[in-house]
């Protein structure tokens, strides 16, 4: 028999039932169940094979292998994951419902004419996945692709012993169930412990393994989050479900970088990579208007370019409205306060909104300089050059502050037809002679940057 115990996430106090209240910090619904003696026979049809005797080597011995991975059949999937799938390696998909993690994965083992993949689902019936399988391949046949729909992990072990897949997929983590444990799928001790028999079954056989994970609108559900600590590599799905573009971001990884980015569109027939996101990212225009401004940012190593769009009008509510798609809320206000301080505008009897192409959210900071001059643009009522575009950071003082990587970014903006390119002066220093024909006007503080722009 296995033997299972009760503790309380705060404490730590040890119950043999589930208790609502720790009658010894008194916290609420903090018990938590976990296997403490597995049952011999059990435990040996959850391992496929049992581990190797290991020793400790000492560091120059080790040799040094070079990790041969496979390729998804998606650049832009290869690239977050750093190179592809590494062998033996856990990788977690989280993101929320309907934003099409199913769709990615089976598009995936889809894609792999030579390897033979397994994909469990707990959420979808065959017919189901069927359905979707056609909807997204135009020829099934010959595909070493199975569909098992399971949740028990000690039967998905039994079968993939039987099957010797070369990839295992599995839809979702919080459907399945340990039959070692009691406690309902879902729940924290059951995602920790089916997450621990997979992690096993991958480090044991060297088949990589994915997982999908749900995360409600607040991130609020444990599994995924929980499941950080287990898993090698971390990939997060997200994009706004009004565009058909999805963003899978890389957030941990044990085998490759975590900046890389990877742009999909949704269409009819599945995800489409997008290789060239500056293209889609910039609305061509022939008029102008006033309040946008091209920002060149940096996601991992591909610099691309993205318009932001600001609204300035005046309130008519007491409390002016600030919000924002795509960039954080907060960074907007603390940017807007210092346009007030600095260039002494006045904003603080206007609403502003602000909205950033596509439903990407950005992060690099680089990305302040063309929301703010978005955002004097929109102000003032001038229109910004079509052919001009923004990189720099903006500090607590109205200084402009140089970014990363300028170069990259500044042959990414020639390379799309842009001639001038506002930067940081200090950006200057590290720069070679500026080959591309491409304007360079540095600034230092951002009063001079209404003058260039508006005169
Ligand atoms: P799904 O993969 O089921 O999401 P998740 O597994 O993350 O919950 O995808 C759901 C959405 O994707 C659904 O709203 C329909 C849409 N979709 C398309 O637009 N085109 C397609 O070809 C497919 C398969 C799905
Ligand atoms: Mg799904």
């Amino acid at each position: 028999m296995n033997k299972t115990v009760f503790f309380c996430r705060s404490c730590g106090t040890q119950a043999s039932k589930w208790l609502g209240r720790c009658p010894s910090c008194g916290e609420w619904n903090t018990f938590e169940e976990e296997v403490v003696e597995r049952d011999n026979k059990a435990s040996k049809t959850l391992s496929a094979k049992t581990s190797l005797k290991s020793s400790p080597k000492r560091v120059d011995e080790i040799p040094v292998e070079a990790i041969p991975r496979v390729h998804t059949g998606f650049g832009e999937l290869d690239n977050v994951l750093g190179g592809g799938i590494v062998p033996g390696s856990i990788v977690l998909l989280g993101g929320e419902p309907g934003i099409g993690k199913s769709t990615l994965l089976l598009q995936m083992a889809l894609a792999l004419p030579r390897v033979k993949v397994l994909y469990v689902s707990g959420e979808e019936s065959e017919s189901q996945l069927k359905m979707r399988a056609q909807r997204l391949c135009q020829s099934l046949s010959g595909l070493p692709c199975y569909i098992l729909t399971e949740t028990s992990t000690a039967e998905i072990l039994q079968q993939v012993e039987q099957l010797k897949p070369q990839l295992i997929i599995v839809d979702s983590i919080q459907t399945l169930q340990s039959p070692l444990l009691d406690s309902a799928a879902g729940s924290i001790s059951q995602i920790k412990e089916c997450a621990a028999e997979l992690q096993h079954l991958a480090k044991t056989t060297q088949i990589p393994v994915f997982l999908i994970g749900h995360i409600t609108k607040d991130g609020s559900l444990a599994g995924p989050k929980l499941l950080e600590h287990i898993v090698d590599t971390v990939l997060q799905f997200e994009g706004d479900r009004h565009y058909g573009y999805r963003m899978v971001r890389c957030v941990k990884n044990r085998f490759g970088s975590t900046s890389e980015l990877g742009i999909f569109e949704m269409g009819n027939t599945g995800l489409r990579e997008i290789t060239n996101p500056s293209e889609i990212l910039i609305s061509h225009r022939e008029e102008h208007f006033s309040g946008s401004a091209i920002a060149v940012i940096m996601e991992g190593n591909r610099p691309m370019l993205i318009e932001t769009q600001a609204l300035v009008s005046s309130a008519v509510y007491g409390t002016p409205q600030r919000a924002s798609t795509g960039y954080d809320t907060r960074r907007m206000n603390m940017l807007l306060a210092v346009l007030e301080k600095r260039c002494r505008f006045k904003l603080a009897a206007q609403d502003v909104f602000l909205n950033l192409a596509g439903g990407l959210r950005v992060e690099d900071p680089a990305i302040n300089l063309a929301v703010v001059s978005a955002i004097l643009s929109s102000a003032t009522d001038m229109a910004i050059d079509s052919k001009t575009c923004f990189a720099g950071e903006m500090g607590l003082n109205g200084e402009i502050r140089p970014v990363a990587r300028v170069e990259q970014r500044i042959a990414e903006a020639s390379k799309l037809g842009f001639n001038r390119i506002f930067l940081s002066k200090y950006n200057l220093k590290g720069l070679s002679s500026n080959k591309s024909n491409i304007h360079i006007c540095p600034i230092t503080k951002i009063d001079e940057i209404f003058s260039q722009l508006f005169q």
